[in-house]
């Protein structure tokens, strides 16, 4: 794990399986001892970790405030409008700055670029709070889910149907191109994902033997899959191509069809916010099948385990 302190969390590009799975067994490590009753790991006592998010957030901020807590950790979370980010400081000053007196900074930023800036400037790490181009941290919420429900790390079938262009579709093929897993994404090919995660994938699948599957069928991406995940169709900093990508992005409703179609063993997960009625039906997320409040819960015990590992 020591080679992990002080390193920042940006995409899973970054990071070599054997690191996945580091973080995914200090996630399982630090769930148990929560149950157990041990909330409270005071390792990074009379530290600070500085929260700058540019977009709203539910999981992702309670989930970090409350790991940073129980780490002994003191949060300061605050939108760029309060800071002199707001008024034009530039995100390098900010980074050189605040650097010098927290000990951590998770930013959810619109542009990848911006934590590009701010990693390239700043003593200590940051960790990727979600952007426009990846969401790290949840799916190592997500993997661990998984781990749970399917009992294995590597080898899980997975097809993420809707925006294949999107923050969670490119973070899970890079999770599990690390965790060997068969990767299907299922999306118009107007929404395919980015070169650069399909060339890493495939790159690596010949190391850990993940296997990604870019389709615009349902059948063929859908059919006997462990996980049916969706996220929505159109997310924050997209607002203005929301007709366009309600239009072609209905066909790929997640619904009762489509869980049928994908067999008994497949659970149903996506990162939430959901928009019900739109890429999920009410029946499919709140049926028996549905592991989504199981993965909001695992944000906590992943932050927990990358704030350890990460701040020095
Ligand atoms: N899944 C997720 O990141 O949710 P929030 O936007 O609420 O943080
Ligand atoms: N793709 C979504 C994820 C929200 C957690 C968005 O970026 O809005």
């Amino acid at each position: 794990l020591n080679q992990l302190r002080g390193r920042s969390l940006l995409s899973w590009l970054d990071y070599t399986p054997q690191e996945v799975l580091m973080l995914l067994n200090l996630s399982k490590n630090m769930k148990e001892r929560y149950y157990l009753g041990e909330r409270y790991i005071g390792v990074h006592q009379g530290k600070t970790l500085l929260m700058v998010f540019e977009k709203p957030s539910t999981r992702t901020r309670i989930s970090f405030e409350t790991a940073a807590w129980q780490l002994g950790m003191k949060t300061i979370y605050s939108n760029p409008q309060e800071l002199q980010l707001g008024r034009g400081e530039t995100v390098e000053d900010t980074a050189r700055v605040v650097s010098r007196i927290v000990d951590g900074i998770v930013a959810r930023v619109f542009n990848h670029s911006t934590l590009i800036k701010l990693t390239q400037h700043s003593q200590v790490p940051v960790v990727n709070a979600l952007s426009d181009e990846c969401h790290p941290t949840q799916v190592l919420a997500d993997a661990l889910t998984l781990w749970e429900v399917k009992g294995k790390v590597n080898g899980i079938k997975l097809a993420f149907v809707g925006d294949g262009d999107n923050n969670m579709a490119h973070s899970l093929i890079a999770i599990g191109a690390r965790l060997g897993w068969d990767i299907r994404i299922v999306s118009p090919k107007r929404y395919w994902p980015s070169r650069r995660y399909i060339e890493d994938a495939e790159d690596l699948g010949k190391r850990t033997g993940a296997v990604l599957t870019v389709t615009e069928t349902i059948e063929e991406g859908v059919k006997g899959v462990d996980a049916v995940y969706t996220d929505v169709w159109v997310s924050m900093g997209m607002e203005k191509e929301a007709e366009e990508r309600m239009k072609l992005l209905k066909p790929y409703q997640v619904n009762q069809g489509l869980m049928n179609i994908a067999g008994e063993n497949a659970v149903f997960m996506h990162c939430l916010p959901a928009h019900r009625g739109l890429e999920v039906t009410d029946d499919v997320i709140d049926s028996s099948k549905s592991v989504v409040w199981q993965q909001a819960e695992n944000r906590l015990h992943t932050a927990k385990a990358i704030l350890a590992a990460l701040i020095r």
